[in-house]
């Protein structure tokens, strides 16, 4: 604020006080304004809204505790400063004056370069607290501007996401329909053949062994292509978190994983993989216990299928931690890790580096969703490792209704 154009309302009822003043402050390029009596103070200070107000104590009217006490109930007026100015030997307290909302006081003889530098001081705070305000009010908008926005990013990211996920699954659903209707109506034309060469009486044991042959080769890969339909559509009835089958109760979360672990054995011991859970052997918490089983199994089969080569050996690894009321549970393995440039895919629905031995890329997205929904926590995939794929599961012990 230019302090030069800061309006000042002087309240005395002495005629030569109000005249000093003004000539001091008029002086300095304030715009000045008096008044000499307590309603007369009233009435301008509600009309001017000036930007200090200079208070005389006693007048005849009514006194400046009473003044101050009216401006500080008005809400046009509450936020103008106010310094009271009282005579020497006359009673004056102060503690009173601040009570009611007074900033300062000044003694009668007043000194000028007192009086010049506190009106100064107390016009720029005013101006502080104004743009504070101000400044304060911006922001709250901002923040309900943000927070509506945000709302509707959400709503727009999750219908985002059930197109890429019905784009998806028609993508990957095609291939082996139409697969499947080529070779349905290959089988077709054959039986057409086999018929005509029948009512034709040419049949030789030769073309009835070539027949069988290829009626055999097509059903089996009919048969091949419609189970990874169903498969698809199988895993995709996975993929909405909504599954009421999941019951939420407490439970030792430690020997629950070990319990999915000794189901997962037939798997393992193929592979010669060595697994471990470490942790926490008391900790019980109160979640999913159906939505943990699908992740650690997810997990473990991700590392026996994508982390190793056929013969090599590996090392998984659950380990189960709490800190501050969350449950961390890493899971690690050391085989070959994901690319960094694929880090930022694994969690949407069909990415999958292993297309062609039958990957659905719908394991991690079921993992991500039942971690963020259900069990109401956070998922990463750790870069920092060296070798092999950690993932970092952050939840809390108890899951909200
Ligand atoms: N433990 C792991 N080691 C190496 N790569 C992995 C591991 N887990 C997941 N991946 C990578 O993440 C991709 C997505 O995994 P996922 O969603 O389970 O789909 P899918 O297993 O059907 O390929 C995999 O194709 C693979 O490239
Ligand atoms: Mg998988």
């Amino acid at each position: 604020m230019n302090s030069l154009k800061a309006s000042i309302l002087i309240v005395d009822d002495i005629e030569d006080n109000l005249l000093l003043l003004t000539a001091i402050l008029t002086e300095k390029g304030y715009q000045v304004q008096s008044a000499v009596n307590g309603l007369s103070a009233l009435s301008l200070a509600a009309q001017e809204r000036p930007d200090l107000i200079l208070l005389d104590i006693m007048m005849p009217d009514i006194n400046g505790y009473e003044v101050c006490r009216r401006l500080k109930a008005d809400p046009h007026t509450e936020d103008i400063p106010i310094i009271f100015i009282s005579a020497l030997g006359e009673v004056f307290d102060q503690v009173k004056a601040f009570s009611i909302g007074a900033v300062d006081y000044l003694t009668k003889p007043i000194r000028i370069p007192e009086l010049l530098s506190r009106v100064k001081t107390h016009l720029s705070l005013h101006q502080l607290q104004k743009q504070l305000k101000e400044k304060n009010a911006e922001l709250t908008q901002m923040l309900e501007h943000l927070k509506t926005t945000q709302a509707q990013l959400i709503e727009a990211e999750k219908m985002a996401a059930l197109g890429r996920l019905v784009a998806g699954l028609s993508h990957e659903i095609s291939t082996p329909l139409g697969i499947g209707v080529t070779l349905a109506s290959t089988l077709n034309n054959e039986a057409q053949n086999f018929e005509f060469q029948v009512n034709q009486d040419q049949l030789k044991k030769s073309i009835v062994v070539n027949h069988i042959v290829r009626v055999k080769r097509s059903s089996q890969i009919l048969l091949e292509n419609l189970q990874r339909a169903a498969d698809l559509v199988q895993s995709l009835k996975q993929v909405s978190v909504d599954q009421s089958h999941l019951k939420k109760q407490e439970f030792n979360l430690k020997s629950y994983i070990e319990k999915v672990i000794i189901s997962l054995s037939p798997h393992l011991e193929k592979t010669g993989h060595q697994l471990t859970v470490r942790g926490e052997e008391n900790l019980k918490i109160n979640s999913y216990p159906g939505a943990i089983a699908q992740i650690v199994t997810n997990l473990v089969i991700n590392s026996i299928i994508h982390g190793y080569q056929p013969g090599e050996k590996g090392c998984l690894d659950f380990d189960i931690n709490c800190q501050d009321d969350r449950l961390i549970i890493s899971y690690a393995d050391d085989g070959c890790g994901i690319p960094e440039e694929y880090i930022d895919k694994i969690f949407e629905p069909f990415f999958t580096t292993d297309r062609s031995r039958g990957g659905s890329g719908l394991g991690l997205h079921i993992i991500y969703n039942l971690v963020t929904q259900k069990l109401q926590g956070q998922i990463s995939c750790d870069r920092q490792v060296s070798q092999g794929t950690k993932f970092i599961l952050n939840l809390p012990l108890e899951v909200q209704e």
